[in-house]
């Protein structure tokens, strides 16, 4: 019969025999999947695993460094943290088409990723945090938004390029119990338990031309409204939460003057397979709090609106 602590030892017995001494990279995202395939790594080979994180510039508030102390400090997880926001936000520079950002994104991504690793010219495997689901929907003929949803995290060439073999430890693990592994190899439930955030990030929540202005601004509303969302304990109600970036201005008033400020929607949904979705019933008294949080404490947003859309015919997010 099966048991956790069993199926660890197993699975680490298992990345021993298959690398050896031999040195892996893995492409640390800060998402569930890459999270979790790094813990179970490092728990089997050490330090012959090295990490690579790209900060792209569209992450979520504080989500480096909360990163870096998970993996680097609490765990002894050997990661390079790189910092890339001036490269992405360079070439995002005058691009408003949801696709291209995307296709800009992902290729920066290798670029960026590519450049460490050939820095690390011991490393003979390539680890990548795929799970079942994944390694079905590459079977099967692949729907076009599959595609485009898994093209971030796949490194396309990158393998055959820096000739690294695929180390894919998840590979028969479905999404829940890769969160309890995650949980059982030491990893913050908060971690684990994350909604999903999407590869381009924070790129593809700002309407149209990404500015680091506009994501810093984001960065800071979206955490208050998943702050709220905690607190009033609706967080895990909802299957994914998020604010917008309207590039938008509106007149506002505070004090005796008048104010021209930007626009920030929240979106929150329950959904079993992000196929369809409903808007989340949120109370109004806690959207009431998430709007007057945002709009005084975000100096440069004066307006919050909520999204009642569905999917279909609205998709999650705004791009
Ligand atoms: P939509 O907006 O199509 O989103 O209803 C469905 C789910 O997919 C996520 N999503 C993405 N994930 N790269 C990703 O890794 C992407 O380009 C991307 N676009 C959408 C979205 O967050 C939602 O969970």
């Amino acid at each position: 019969d099966w048991t956790m602590p069993g199926y660890i030892d197993e699975a680490v017995a298992r990345i021993r025999e298959q690398v050896g001494s031999d040195e892996v990279i893995l492409g640390l995202s800060g998402g569930v999947d890459s999270s979790v395939a790094a813990a179970l790594i490092h728990r089997a080979i050490g330090d012959q695993l090295t990490c690579v994180f790209v900060d792209n510039g569209l992450l979520r508030l504080n989500e480096a460094e909360q990163v870096m102390e998970t993996f680097a400090r609490n765990l002894g997880v050997r990661v390079i943290h790189v910092d890339a926001t001036a490269q992405f936000m360079g070439h995002l520079q005058g691009v408003a088409d949801p696709e291209a950002k995307r296709k800009i994104i992902g290729r920066e991504f290798v670029e960026v990723f590519q450049a460490e690793a050939q820095k690390l010219p011991a490393a003979r495997w390539l680890a990548q945090g795929t799970i079942y689901p994944d390694v079905i929907e590459s079977a099967g003929g692949k729907t076009k938004k599959a595609h485009t949803i898994k093209s971030h995290h796949n490194v396309g060439g990158l393998p055959e390029t820096l000739k690294l073999s695929l180390l894919e430890p998840l590979r028969e693990l479905f999404k829940d119990e890769v969160r309890e592994l995650g949980v059982a190899l030491g990893l913050p439930r908060e971690m684990v338990y994350r909604h999903p955030f999407p590869g381009p990030g924070l790129g593809v929540r700002i309407l149209g031309e990404v500015k680091k202005e506009f994501a810093d601004l984001l960065r800071r509303a979206d955490a208050i409204f998943i702050d709220e969302l905690r607190a009033a304990d609706w967080y895990d109600k909802t299957s994914q939460a998020f604010a917008v970036f309207l590039p938008v201005k509106s007149v506002g008033v505070m004090g005796d003057g008048r104010t021209y400020e930007y626009v920030v929607a929240l979106r929150a949904v329950e959904t079993q397979d992000f196929m369809t979705a409903r808007w989340a019933e949120l109370p109004h008294s806690l959207l009431g709090k998430v709007a007057n949080r945002i709009i005084n404490e975000v100096r440069g947003i004066n307006r919050v609106v909520y999204d009642i859309s569905g999917k279909p015919p609205a998709t999650i997010e705004w791009e």
